[in-house]
């Protein structure tokens, strides 16, 4: 079983992803463990308070360093020794399929959200915490990035996906974007399947869809390309594309 801890003011903004669909399944069948741990119920006063001004002054409030690490320390006695342990930070490192193909195969991982003006600084130092940003805008909180996090490594452990809806031909895992899908009616206002799709010769449905993810690529994400290394199909196959698309 995988564990995940997840420290947040708001579960209920996270608890979804592990009711519903391919991760509510996972948590069902006993392949993934959700925890959540609020830092509210780490603090002292009446008021349950968990947040501060900021030194220095400024605008909002910063969440204080009893109750985070209150929470995260609760949270660690439930999760494996080497757990991955990050914070959602809009300042972090990327998070991408490669991060997330390392998060799975960690043994387990820790997750902290973010509120109002984010953490003590003295929170990510004390508990070596990885900042992970979900992309370059700023969200009101990390619960959606965390969400985030936990889908995309979910759907990476053994056994989570059946072979039906196995993630291997997944956009991003191996460096392109995916290929276009159809479904029935063969046609439909007027838009036709692409013939080859229809035929059931595997190899040539293999090189069609290679060579489509490998232009979809090209057109909407060249830095992908740009740091994969294409083998000699790929490069015909691509040229091909380039070539109908009138731009070789
Ligand atoms: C309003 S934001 C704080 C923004 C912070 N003052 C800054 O400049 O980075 C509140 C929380 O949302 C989360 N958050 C915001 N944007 C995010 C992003 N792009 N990726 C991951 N988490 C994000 C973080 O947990 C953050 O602590």
């Amino acid at each position: 079983m995988y564990r995940i801890g997840v420290v947040s003011l708001f579960a209920e903004l996270i608890d979804p992803v592990a009711r519903h669909g391919v991760v509510g399944r996972a948590c069902e069948r006993g392949l993934v463990e959700l925890r959540h741990e609020s830092p509210r119920a780490f603090t002292t006063d009446r008021h349950r308070t968990v947040d501060d001004r900021p030194y220095g002054g400024g605008p909002g409030m910063v969440l204080s360093y009893e109750p985070m690490c209150g929470a995260i320390g609760a949270l660690r006695t439930c999760l494996p020794k080497d757990s991955r342990a990050l914070v959602l930070s809009a300042r972090g490192r990327s998070f991408n399929g490669a991060l997330a193909r390392e998060l799975a195969a960690a043994p387990g991982l820790l997750l902290v959200a973010g509120r109002y003006e984010g953490l003590d600084e003295r929170i990510i130092e004390a508990e070596a915490l990885e900042e992970v940003s979900i992309g370059d805008y700023v969200l009101s909180g990390g619960e959606l990035a965390a969400a985030v996090v936990i889908d995309a490594v979910a759907r990476l452990l053994p056994g989570v996906l059946g072979h039906e809806e196995s993630g291997e031909r997944d956009s991003h895992m191996d460096g392109l974007l995916g290929y276009p899908q159809y479904t029935r009616p063969e046609v439909v206002d007027g838009m036709a399947v692409p013939e080859v799709l229809l035929g059931g010769d595997h190899d040539r449905i293999r090189r069609w869809r290679l060579k489509h993810a490998l232009g979809r690529t090209w057109r909407k994400r060249p830095d992908l390309l740009e740091a994969r290394v294409l083998s000699d199909e790929e490069r015909e196959l691509l040229a091909e594309y380039r070539l109908e698309a009138g731009s070789a």
